[in-house]
């Protein structure tokens, strides 16, 4: 049997399965390395479809025997799967087959982790599991019977409801017809974490967070995250559980973070295992929001799925979305904003403004499994907000209501999302569509005009070509503003203009003085703002600013314009940024958290793309130096301040991970990497040795490596940490995020070397080889060392995991920016990664296109 070869699927070629998929019964015969999946499935003749090919995906799979009503065929072999005659009426398919488990590297199908089988099926690892239609819009419910060695493997989970367990067996019926990446089987020696919820209309469910021996400590947290989520989408999107029990297993070999199989979600250890010694405040934040989103697809992915895999985005943006709403509502709005638009100008702009570049409903792709992306993702719900923002909370209300009403149990496209909009508030949605189909980061440019009454923004909106799309119409760009007076008093509330032409103005009578313009409020859209404004004008928005995000990005654009100065033409810091940025330190009554983005500045990779985009080539040790004197003149222009708001930020007693300590311990983390710089680590060390929590510990570790000064601690941290995989991660990355640029390849090989570095664990591969990519200055340094350690790293894994591979590939699609000689080393090693024999069919798109 042979794997699909590669080829590109198109969004217009869609057609639907011939049969409807009544019933799906399976019993697995677990064994490690020899597997026996036994499946029934009752099929009809779909009389709405024309197409009568029986096909069913398979890949990897042994087929032992296949029955049609009772009677044994010998089915063809195509490509990626097998055809067989049916009969036009209705009839059962039944198969057994065998797989194996342990050979499983790539962490898709049926695997094991650590001893325990596990599965994951998003987006198609069910077919390597049995025969079937493999696909998001063939729906079906299932009856699952796990058979297993009763000693080693106590515990047997699947989708739905338990219905009964004895000596190594247990069965799970799930009511719920669903799409078979939805699909999950769990089996091993683990523990659970229990507790109940009752939901609005009274229905007792059963939580259970399922964890290896010795991980159940660590489980406290993210139960009460799943709580809360039950509840807020109770409250906020009327939406209930539907099943007796909820089940949630941790797993240390996972690809991705986390996955929403129906009523069994499997989570990456590091999203949902938590401790006040062992995981930071980021990381506690981290899982919270995953937990939650995970348990948002319920609704949003699982009961109303997608027709095809161009649709991801109908469940993954608006399932960050919602997310995101939640984070915002459990813990501060504007620095979970500030925070997402941190990540999507790191993430998101990257791709779109490089190689990789692809609309938020694709139209044609290679491999799924490379379209998992921060565009999907994160911009994807950037349009849901925007048009929440166009037409308003009560009519986004009352849309997610009729959506809901009107799809439940269904595989929808966006076309079906966009409708329930139409019909909801009686508006032409079309244009707005574009934001789906066309792809790349427009550009909206402001001007100003005032003529002593009036005063008038004038904007205009272009988008640069991106691969495959040349030609760029204007979208519907919702721009939120207010004015202020000279006083820093509104005199315009937040309102949005919505642009919708290449060039528009917009009028605001009534000024006898000049007003001054917060454009952009809350990042209303994800574009790139140009707006001719000089830096008496970021200073006074900086400090008089009324909406939190805009001025936090005063403060951001006046670092950025710094120290692109300092890079660009060895300017001085711009010390009116540092006189404003300490009068906000110093101010009581803003929350810490969000006085610790203020100290923050652009990352080296955004400030190069900067750079890039105003026609420039970066220089990225330059950009190093430049960052690294920005934060020496931070800690000198602050140093009478430092020490007392590292003090006050201190968290008396017992840990809480709540956004106040969390908070506090931001800004005085931040306040401690400035102070190192003072003291050459005294304080720094005295933290380290009284930390008792992860996040006070780690941030003294940093402070310690940074002074020069970071051997012994990091000694003691590892044998304080070796036995806890997900410590030891940071362990591991933290030496390589702060190695100093010439060094970073070198230290990264050495840690390849360590007996704890795990290629085959993609958290741990992550976080040497991942973190090294992140390493702005180290990655680029121009030996090339770094690329060409990476492309050995990328050649040995994708054999092994190339979902992985792929992803990690993303590291070189900035290439084109940097000068010829960066540009040659790095094509060489694209060049020797694509020329690989046998690479994967993920790999190998990802290169192509990046090299494209
Ligand atoms: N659907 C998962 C999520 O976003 C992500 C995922 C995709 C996990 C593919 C595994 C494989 O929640
Ligand atoms: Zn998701």
């Amino acid at each position: 049997m042979k794997d699909a070869a590669p080829q590109t699927i198109y969004l217009k070629d869609y057609t639907p399965f011939g049969y409807i998929v009544e019933h799906v019964d399976l019993t697995f015969k677990l064994h490690p390395t020899a597997t026996r999946v036994l499946s029934k499935i009752r099929f009809t003749p779909d009389t709405s479809t024309s197409d009568k090919m029986f096909f069913l995906h398979g890949e990897q799979l042994k087929l032992i025997s296949a029955k049609i009503d009772g009677q044994e065929i010998s089915p063809s072999y195509v490509e990626g799967g097998l055809q067989a005659d049916v009969p036009d009426t209705a009839f059962t398919w039944e198969a057994e087959v065998e797989i194996n488990p342990e050979a499983n590297t790539a962490l898709e199908g049926l695997y094991m982790s650590n001893g325990m089988y596990c599965t994951q099926c998003e987006a198609e690892g069910f077919r390597k599991i049995t025969f079937y239609p493999d696909r998001p819009d063939v729906m079906s419910v299932f009856d699952v019977r796990i058979e297993a060695d009763a000693d080693n493997t106590p515990v047997m989970l699947s989708n739905g409801n338990g219905v009964s367990k004895g000596e190594g067996f247990a069965t799970w019926s799930d009511p719920w017809p669903k799409p078979a990446y939805l699909f999950a089987l769990v089996a091993g020696n683990l523990i659970a974490h229990t507790d109940q919820f009752t939901t609005k209309s009274g229905t007792e469910v059963d939580l259970a967070i399922w964890v290896r021996p010795g991980d159940e400590g660590k489980c406290a947290f993210g139960m009460e995250a799943l709580k809360k989520s039950m509840t807020w989408d109770e409250e906020v999107y009327g939406r209930e559980y539907d099943l007796d029990e909820f089940n949630i297993v941790a797993v240390d070999d996972f690809n991705m973070g986390a996955m929403e199989n129906k009523g069994l979600n499997i989570f990456n250890s590091s999203c949902v295992l938590a401790s006040p010694e062992t995981a930071t405040d980021g990381n506690f934040e981290r899982i919270e929001a995953i937990i939650a989103h995970e348990y948002f697809h319920n609704w949003t992915g699982n009961r109303i799925t997608c027709r095809d895999w161009f649709q991801l985005c109908l469940k993954e943006g608006l399932t960050v979305f919602r997310d995101a709403q939640f984070t915002a509502d459990m813990r501060s709005e504007p620095v979970k904003r500030i925070d997402d638009v941190i990540a999507l100008r790191a993430r998101q702009f990257p791709e779109d403004q490089g190689p990789l570049s692809h609309a938020v409903r694709p139209e044609s792709f290679q491999e799924i499994n490379n379209f998992y992306t921060a565009t999907i993702y994160e911009k994807g719900a950037e349009v849901i907000g925007m048009l929440k923002t166009l037409v308003g909370d009560a009519a986004y209300a009352k849309a997610l209501d009729l959506y809901f009403e009107r799809h439940d149990g269904q595989a929808c496209t966006i076309e079906d999302w966009i409708k329930a909009f139409e019909d909801t508030t009686g508006r032409d949605l079309t244009q707005f569509k574009l934001w789906y189909s066309q792809s790349g980061t427009p550009e909206v440019t402001v001007r100003e005009e005032y003529n002593g009454e009036t005063f008038t923004l004038h904007l205009s909106q272009k988008s640069a070509p991106t691969p495959g799309q040349d030609e760029k119409h204007p979208q519907v760009i919702p721009v939120a503003i207010g004015l202020l007076n000279t006083d820093g008093e509104e005199v315009q509330p937040t309102m949005a203009l919505e642009l919708n032409k290449a060039e528009q103005s917009f009028s605001f009578e009534g000024h006898t003085t000049r007003p001054i313009a917060s454009v952009l409020r809350g990042f209303s859209a994800p574009v790139i703002l140009k707006q001719d404004i000089d830096n008496t004008r970021r200073a006074f928005l900086l400090a008089h600013d009324t909406d939190p995000f805009n001025r936090w990005e005063a403060g951001r654009d006046l670092a950025r314009d710094s120290l692109l100065g300092a890079i660009l033409e060895g300017a001085p810091h711009n010390a009116a940024y540092l006189d404003g940025l300490k009068a906000l330190l110093c101010d009581e009554t803003l929350d810490p958290a969000y006085r610790a983005l203020m100290l923050g500045q652009p990352s080296q990779s955004e400030l190069a793309g900067v750079i890039h985009k105003m026609g420039q080539i970066p220089d990225p040790a330059a950009i190093h130096t430049a960052s690294e004197a920005l934060r020496d003149a931070k800690a000198r222009a602050f140093a009478d301040m430092l020490p007392d708001l590292y003090a006050k930020n201190q968290v008396e007693g017992p840990f809480s991970p709540e956004a106040g300590p969390a908070g506090k311990r931001s800004l005085a983390n931040a306040a401690l990497a400035l102070v190192t710089r003072l003291d050459g680590g005294a304080t720094a060390s005295q933290q380290y040795a009284h930390a008792d929590n992860m996040t006070l510990q780690l941030a003294a570790l940093s402070a310690l490596i940074d002074a020069g000064k970071g051997a012994s601690a990091l000694q003691a941290f590892y044998d304080q940490w070796q036995s806890d995989r997900l410590v030891m991660d940071k362990w591991f990355s933290l030496q390589v995020m702060h190695a100093k640029p010439a060094d970073s390849a070198t230290v990264a090989r050495t840690l390849t070397q360590h007996a704890d570095f795990e290629m085959k664990n993609p958290n741990r591969f992550r976080s040497v080889m991942g973190i090294l990519a992140m390493n702005h200055a180290g990655f680029h340094h121009q030996s090339g060392a770094a690329y060409a350690l990476l492309a050995d790293w990328l050649i040995k894994l994708d054999p092994v995991n190339p979902q992985t591979t792929a992803r990690m590939c993303s590291a070189f699609q900035t290439w084109k920016r940097y000068d010829a000689h960066r540009q040659s080393l790095i094509k060489e090693q694209l060049e020797r990664i694509a020329t690989q024999s046998n690479l994967s069919r993920d790999t190998s798109e990802m290169v192509g296109r990046i090299l494209d």
